[in-house]
């Protein structure tokens, strides 16, 4: 089971309610860490890449190591670019082989928007690619995209409109959660969800997964949050275990890059498939 597009991973999570891994990652080290960890938990999981990590690495750069590390690859997996309001970035990789986007416009009136990701939907799906869809910043900023305050939420009128006229694959409301780390456990409206599936059976897409509580999980994931996002988690989980090896090595005295290489890995790995776990996606690989 290779690379496959979006929907065969989110489809049949939201139909058999578990939740698929969509992990940011943000260079070579922590792309091959948490397909590893997807490997070794026989899990389907979600590669994401931000506006800001396509550029640092470079587009053909980071295509290519997704290429060759999922070159062979036994669990489903699938690269979706994160959350970009840049058209041209968007096309740029829906034509190099991502398999799905968040085109971001919900910055945009929702008629403007609308009208946009129609057309971004048309253009992915010739592309054998799919889009995940939204009409409401989600409140944080992740990796220079967003604002800390909260966006109004649409009516679910408005909502179920979208989500028909587009033709989007995924959807992605705003319940109360946010990008980055929670302050305070968040206040979900997780029957914002409900009600959204109960009229239209879409798979939902439930960012700012990091800080989130299991029974949070639980219940949203068994309301069709099919696709859960994680980021801060791993940028957590990628720079102190970076700190601590190093701190040591400076004890140590003792300077070998490939054994701070193998540390980082592990940590990552562990944060990845502890999501895994919660999430209920171990084992679902066939
Ligand atoms: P966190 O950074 O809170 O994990 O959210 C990730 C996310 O939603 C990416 O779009």
């Amino acid at each position: 089971m290779p690379v496959v597009p979006l929907k065969e991973i989110v489809d049949r999570a939201f139909r058999e309610r578990y939740g698929v891994a969509a992990i940011n990652v943000v260079n070579d080290l922590t792309m091959e860490a948490v397909l590893a960890a997807a490997v070794e938990q026989r899990s389907p999981v979600i590669i994401q890449t931000s506006v800001k990590t396509v550029r640092s690495v470079g587009l053909d750069v980071l295509f290519a190591m997704w290429r060759e590390m999922t070159a062979g690859i036994e669990v489903p997996v699938c690269l979706h670019l994160d959350h970009c309001p840049d058209r041209a970035l968007l096309s740029d990789c829906l034509h190099n082989g991502w398999n799905s986007v968040l085109f971001d416009g919900s910055r945009l009136p929702v008629a403007e928007n609308l009208r946009q990701t129609v057309d971004v939907v048309a253009e992915a799906h010739a592309c054998g690619a799919h889009v995940e869809g939204e009409i409401e910043a989600i409140t944080g900023v992740e990796d220079g995209i967003g604002s800390d305050e909260e966006a109004s939420r649409q009516s679910l009128p408005v909502a179920l409109d979208f989500i028909r006229k587009t033709g989007i694959d995924v959807f992605a409301p705003a319940i109360g959660n946010a990008h980055g780390v929670y302050r305070a456990e968040p206040h979900l409206d997780a029957q914002r969800v409900s009600d959204i599936v109960a009229a239209e059976p879409i798979p939902i897409a439930l960012h700012g997964g990091t800080g989130m509580t299991d029974v949070q999980f639980h219940d949203l994931i068994s309301r069709g949050c099919a696709k859960v996002n994680i980021s801060t988690a791993l940028k957590i989980a990628y720079m102190t275990s970076n700190l601590a090896y190093l701190r040591g090595a400076e004890e140590r005295d003792s300077w070998d890059p490939p054994s701070l290489f193998t540390h980082v890995r592990a940590a990552v790995m562990d944060m990845a498939a502890a999501h895994m776990r919660r999430f209920g996606s171990v084992g679902k690989a066939g």
